[in-house]
């Protein structure tokens, strides 16, 4: 949520900066904006809308060459996605610009105080302040970090700042508070990013910054403190993928590169997990087996998507483990009081890492002594770097708002998590639990073979482009995977999409149906939970019989509910509780087709961002 970049180096800090911008558009898209520092001066362009916008104008009117610069994509907080409202934002005398991702709760007290001291603000936003204060506290100690530091103490709320001042030319400043900051170090240059996305084309050396932090970059080193001056401890590490693994690889969209990706990202997360015994080793899982015997319940908090793979989860934990397992989103989470101790074990589900309606529900959950675990697909990130213990999920960078490839690892590491739950308590599926981890360590064939079949369901998709209501229906494991297909079709398509447990149905939603109303029916395998079968094909009867268009997603082999498929999608056989990661497949495909047979911006739904960093 909010893309942020800072250079400083020896290369032109605008060619810099909007290359890195390019990388983080998918952070936010209402606006995009520039600063740079150049012949003792500051020079900046922003504009609404995407960064195609600010590149027009940089082409009409371009700035001065400089070598220190920061840079903004923005996911509108406070003020709407207007010009004046884009960042970065300066201070009246237009000596010093900034930039920010987040939050300042005090802004409108802060707005006041400035306005009495005669400062005129031309902005909707909570970030203009910064501008403002960091003007009138550098004009007293000339030195932008400490600036920095005394502004800092005075924010409440969660932000990232980043800023440059023309009279302190070679530096640039950033603070970090919650939101992500990452430090990229060169060869006599060094980055500042919200995502090592956006330098990775020049270094893969990185500091991450900690909590009210205070960075400095100059060309020949950066100096980190806390917001109270004392030198900070770092911890640097090297970026393991490339820059070619954020590029779109041939594909038209990164969501199509990331859902081909699918296959290979859930063997990287398998990998080095399983060993030639076939049994689990997760030795990261710092919480020691003896802890997690003794844990008598499980909550997981997530959102969104992560919220899905969560309950699809729950299933693998109680059947496997017979531990009582809870999911909540995380943004309910903290206010209603849940009941924690230090034998509840909390699994926070997160991509990015940063979404802060998970992170304030770890919190919370570690303040009552609960022990977390977080699944996570971004190495150094504030959930894992908070939790107890964190299983990461290699799935590789996801760019594409719309998660895919995330999910099905975040699926995969659960299995792990409920796997080895249950192989560490000894539970009597012992003989099922070591079938599932062979099953498991095979299903990379079977995503491979979903997605080679994948033609028919975009044409389907394509010639439900006119429609306005898609419904999706599913038992068990396959409920789950409604709402995840109905969630894709929502921010893709921009269409109603509804996910229901198909035994629901019956208790008013099967009211919405009417004649040619598209239903999606993720069908369970009819070995060994036959009777979920039946009664789902009962369900599609029903839905048929008003009229419906049934689009049924069901096994290889399973022909009893091909009599009632207007569209049948076939999924190789899976174990029942592995079956959403085949069976999400064709809806993350359906999804994408039909948004762009509806001319929609398939990486960057509107209204959305990658990385939710606010409440
Ligand atoms: C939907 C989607 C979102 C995220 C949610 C949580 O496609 O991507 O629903 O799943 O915002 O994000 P993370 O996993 O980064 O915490």
């Amino acid at each position: 949520m909010c893309g942020i970049v800072g250079y400083v180096g020896s290369q032109s800090a605008l060619e810099v900066v909007m290359a890195g911008l390019k990388r983080l558009e998918y952070r936010g898209y209402d606006s995009a904006g520039v600063a740079v520092l150049a012949d003792g001066g500051l020079a900046a362009a922003k504009r609404a809308g995407k960064l195609v916008n600010l590149e027009k104008e940089l082409a009409d009117r371009p700035l001065p060459t400089g070598s220190t610069g920061i840079g903004h994509t923005r996911w509108a907080t406070h003020g709407g996605p207007t010009d004046a409202n884009a960042h970065p934002h300066l201070d009246n005398a237009g000596r010093v610009a900034v930039v920010h991702n987040g939050i300042i709760e005090n802004f409108a007290a802060l707005r006041a105080e400035l306005a009495e001291r005669g400062h005129e603000l031309s902005s909707e936003t909570d970030t203009e302040v910064v501008a403002h204060l960091l003007a009138e506290e550098f004009s007293s100690c000339a030195d932008l970090a400490e600036a920095m530091r005394l502004v800092c103490r005075r924010l409440e709320g969660a932000f990232t700042l980043v800023a440059v001042h023309a009279d302190e030319p070679g530096v640039v400043v950033g603070a970090r508070r919650n939101s992500p900051l990452v430090v990229g170090i060169g060869e006599s240059e060094a980055f500042l990013a919200s995502d090592v996305a956006a330098f990775i084309a020049h270094t893969r050396s990185a500091i991450e910054l900690g909590q009210d932090q205070v960075v400095e970059l100059r060309r020949d080193g950066v100096t980190v403190t806390g917001f109270d001056g004392q030198p900070a401890e770092v911890r640097s590490y090297d970026v393991d993928w490339d820059a070619a693994a954020a590029e779109k690889g041939g594909y038209d969209y990164f969501m199509l590169k990331e859902i081909a990706e699918q296959p290979k990202a859930v063997a990287d997360t398998l990998l080095g997990r399983i060993d030639g015994a076939g049994n689990l080793t997760l030795d990261e899982v710092r919480i020691s087996a003896s802890e997690l015997r003794e844990m008598d319940k499980v909550v997981i908090v997530a959102c969104g998507t992560a919220f899905h793979a969560g309950l699809i989860a729950k299933y693998a934990i109680e059947h496997w483990t017979r531990i009582p397992c809870e999911v909540e989103l995380a943004s309910e989470f903290r206010y209603r009081d849940p009941i924690l101790d230090a034998q509840t074990l909390v699994i926070a589900i997160s991509q990015s890492g940063e979404t802060m309606d998970t992170l304030m529900a770890l919190r919370h959950a570690r303040e009552q002594g609960a022990k977390v675990l977080a699944i996570c697909n971004t190495n150094g990130s504030t959930i894992p770097r908070e939790s107890d213990a964190v299983l990461y999920t290699h799935a590789g960078p996801e760019v594409a708002v719309a998660s895919t490839k995330a999910f099905l690892t975040q699926l995969v590491a659960c299995y792990l998590v409920a796997l080895y739950l249950g192989q560490v308590r000894g539970t009597k599926w012992g003989d099922e639990i070591q079938a599932v981890i062979r099953d498991l360590s095979r299903i990379t064939g079977a995503v491979e073979r979903v997605l080679e079949t994948m033609e028919p369901v975009r044409e389907l998709a394509r010639s439900l482009a006119d429609k306005n209501t898609v419904l999706f229906l599913g038992r068990h494991v396959g409920y789950p995977v409604a709402l995840e297909g109905a969630l894709k079709l929502k921010e893709l398509a921009y269409m109603h999409a509804e996910g229901f447990a198909a035994g629901e149905l019956k208790h008013g939603p099967i009211a919405l149906i009417e004649e040619d109303l598209p239903v999606v029916v993720v069908v369970p395998s009819p070995r060994g939970r036959s009777l979920l079968h039946d009664k789902i094909v009962s369900n599609i009867q029903e839905i048929r019989a008003r009229g419906a268009r049934t689009i049924v997603i069901a096994e290889e082999g399973d022909e009893a509910v091909a009599p009632y498929a207007d569209h049948l999608i076939r999924i190789p056989v899976t174990p029942t509780l592995l079956q959403p990661l085949v069976a999400t497949v064709p809806l993350q495909v359906f999804a994408c087709e039909l948004a762009t047979a509806r001319g929609n911006e398939v990486d960057q739904p509107r209204n959305l961002a990658k990385s939710v960093t606010v409440e």
